[in-house]
C-alpha cells in the first residue's frame, strides 16, 4: 500500500510522546468551548486554516520572494506565496500585498521601517485613547526610536478630534501619519486623514489589525483608497491563522518588501502563510460578506443590552465588532469586572477608557468584541442574554453560578469546533 498524499496532525502521537503538552492542548480547548469569548481580537479559525497550519510546510526555509528566493526547492511554496498574495490583492483592491509579516507588530515595524528613518517624526493616536503600543508607546520600539506625536478623542464626543490631528500635522510635519486603533468602536474617516496627510506631505498609513475582516466582508469602508500604507492582522475579525500582512501602492511595493525581508525579518513561515492564503479564500465568500455583518449586529445588540443597565458605551455604540464599555456607574474597576465575569465563565479584557482616572492595570472599563460569538452562530437575541449576564456577572457576584448555567446552555447550543461552520 503506497504512502498517504497527506501528512498532518496525529494528536494520538503528541499523547504519547509528550502527554503533557497534550494536556495543555485539551485544556485550552475544554477552556474555550466552556465559556463565551468576548475578547475582541480573538476568532475561532476553520478546520482548513488550522489543518494548512499543522502542515509540512512549516519545514521549508523560503528567504525571499517567489521566483527570487535564496533556498533551493522553493517551487512548491511558491505557490502557496502566489495565491496568498493574488488573493489578498483581489480581496482588498489592493495594488500590491506582503503576507511574510510574522504579526501585526512585525508589520508595523516593516511599514516604519520602508517609511521613515529613526528620529523621524510620525503623528498615530495615543495608547490610552484607543491607539497600539506600536504607535508610538515608549515602552516599544516606535517610541523609542521616533519622534511620536500623538492625537486622541475629544472628551465630549469621545470621537477622534479631526481638529486636533490636523492642527498637530500643521505644527509638527510628520513624516507619517498613522490612523486605526485597538480601542476605538467606531468608523474612521479615512478622507479627513488623506486631505491633512496631503496637505502636510505626510505617507498615511492605516493600521487596520483590528477591523481588517470587516472591510474584506464589505461591512465597512476599506482604507485602501485612502492609504499609502495599510498593515493588518490576519487573526482578529478576518479569522485566518495568527500573523500580519501589509497591503500598499504599487509606488510603495519595493519599499515594503524591502522593509520584511530582509531588513526585519529572516525566513517566511510557509505553513503560516499557506493558512492565510486560505483564510482569504474563506473571506472571499458571500458567507464571510454575511458573517461581518452580523458580528457588527452583535455588537451592537450587546452593547445595547449593556447600556440598558448602565454600562455607557464609549461614544456612544458600535459601528464595528467592538465595543469599550465605561463601568463608572457600576462602582467596580475594569479589572474587577474582569475577573468577575471569569469566575461566571465569560472572558473579556480590561481597557483604559478616554480621560481614564485609573491606571492602566485597573481601568475603569472593558471592551468587548463579538467575532468569536458570531462564529459559534449566536444571533442578536442571544447577545442581549450575554449583555445582561455580563451586567450579572460585574454587578452581583455572588450570582456567578447561576449565570455560569445560564452560558453553558448558550454554549450547549453553540459550541465551538463542535458544530459546523
Ligand atoms: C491596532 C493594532 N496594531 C497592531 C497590533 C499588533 O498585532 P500582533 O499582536 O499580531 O503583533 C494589534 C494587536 O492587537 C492592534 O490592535
Amino acid at each position: 500500500m503506497g504512502a498517504e498524499p497527506h501528512y498532518g496532525p496525529d494528536f494520538g502521537q503528541l499523547r504519547r510522546q509528550d502527554p503533557e503538552i497534550a494536556q495543555i492542548l485539551l485544556d485550552e480547548l475544554e477552556r474555550v468551548r466552556g465559556g463565551i469569548q468576548l475578547i475582541a481580537s480573538e476568532n475561532f479559525t476553520s478546520p482548513a486554516v488550522l489543518a494548512a497550519l499543522g502542515s509540512t510546510l512549516t519545514n521549508k526555509y523560503a528567504e525571499g520572494y517567489p521566483g527570487r528566493r535564496y533556498y533551493g526547492g522553493c517551487e512548491v511554496v511558491d505557490r502557496a506565496e502566489r495565491l496568498a498574495v493574488e488573493r489578498a490583492r483581489e480581496l482588498f483592491g489592493a495594488d500590491h500585498a506582503n503576507v511574510q509579516p510574522h504579526s501585526g507588530a512585525s508589520a508595523n515595524l516593516a511599514a516604519y521601517a520602508a517609511l521613515l528613518q529613526p528620529g523621524d517624526t510620525m503623528l498615530a493616536m495615543a495608547l490610552p485613547h484607543g491607539g497600539h503600543l506600536t504607535h508610538g508607546s515608549k515602552v516599544n520600539f516606535s517610541g523609542r526610536w521616533f519622534d511620536v506625536v500623538s492625537y486622541g478623542v475629544r472628551r465630549d464626543t469621545e470621537l477622534i478630534d479631526y481638529d486636533e490631528v490636523r492642527d498637530l500635522a500643521l505644527r509638527h510635519r510628520p513624516k507619517l501619519i498613522v490612523c486605526g486603533a485597538t480601542a476605538y468602536p467606531r468608523l474612521i474617516e479615512y478622507t479627513a486623514f488623506r486631505g491633512i496627510a496631503d496637505e502636510v506631505g505626510a505617507w498615511l498609513l492605516a493600521d487596520m489589525a483590528h477591523p481588517i475582516g470587516l472591510m474584506a466582508g464589505g461591512a465597512i469602508p476599506s482604507a485602501v483608497p485612502y492609504a499609502d500604507v495599510v498593515t493588518f492582522t490576519t487573526h482578529k475579525a478576518l479569522r485566518g491563522p495568527r500573523g500580519g500582512a501589509i497591503l500598499c501602492t504599487e509606488e510603495l511595493a519595493g519599499r515594503i518588501d524591502r522593509a520584511v525581508f530582509p531588513f526585519v525579518q529572516g525566513g517566511p513561515l510557509m505553513h503560516a502563510v499557506a493558512a492565510k492564503a486560505v483564510a482569504f479564500g474563506e473571506a472571499m465568500r458571500p458567507e464571510f460578506a454575511d458573517y461581518t455583518r452580523r458580528v457588527i449586529a452583535n455588537a451592537k445588540a450587546l452593547t445595547d443590552a449593556l447600556a440598558v443597565d448602565g454600562m455607557r458605551a464609549v461614544s456612544g455604540g458600535t459601528d464595528t465588532h467592538l465595543a469599550l464599555i465605561d463601568l463608572r456607574a457600576t462602582g467596580v474597576s475594569g479589572a474587577e469586572a474582569e475577573r468577575r465575569c471569569a469566575a461566571a465563565g465569560i472572558t473579556l479584557n480590561r481597557n483604559v477608557i478616554p480621560y481614564d482616572p485609573e491606571p492602566a492595570a485597573v481601568t475603569s472599563g472593558i471592551r468587548v468584541g463579538t467575532p468569536c460569538v458570531t462564529t459559534q452562530g449566536m444571533d442578536t437575541e442571544e447577545l442581549k442574554e450575554v449583555g445582561a449576564l455580563v451586567n450579572r456577572a460585574v454587578r452581583q457576584p455572588g450570582r456567578a453560578r447561576e449565570v455560569r448555567e445560564r452560558v453553558s446552555a448558550l454554549l450547549a447550543i453553540h459550541r465551538p469546533y463542535l458544530s459546523e461552520y
